[in-house]
């Protein structure tokens, strides 16, 4: 594993929104009220950009079919047909004045 620079953290504000593809990952950093989240990018039910989705507090729901995920944990909440899986998160790194990941 390597740390992987995803973006400045001056860079970082309310309502950001980035996604970033590194080998097989494709990943979106997220800021909402001041607390930062790096989720898969595409919905685990059937692959809709996650860029698209709704988020209210630490719920976002997939623009395509309605799906419900936890930001934080990427648990799924709730589900308007077959259940699938929760969205894959990772951990951020902080180094200087960059923000990362490691994969
Ligand atoms: S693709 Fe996201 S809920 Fe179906």
């Amino acid at each position: 594993m390597r740390f992987y620079s995803l973006d400045k953290l001056i860079n970082l504000h309310d309502g950001y929104r980035k996604v970033f593809k590194i080998d097989q990952y494709q990943l979106i950093l997220l800021q909402l009220d001041g607390e930062r989240y790096l989720l898969e990018s595409t919905c685990p039910h059937r692959g809709h950009p996650i860029s698209e989705s709704d988020i209210t507090g630490t719920t976002l729901r997939c623009a395509l079919h309605g799906y419900q995920f936890d930001i934080a944990s990427g648990q799924l909440i709730a589900a308007t047909a077959q259940p699938c899986r929760g969205l894959n998160t990772y951990p951020l790194i902080y180094q200087d004045t960059e923000i990362g990941v490691m994969l």
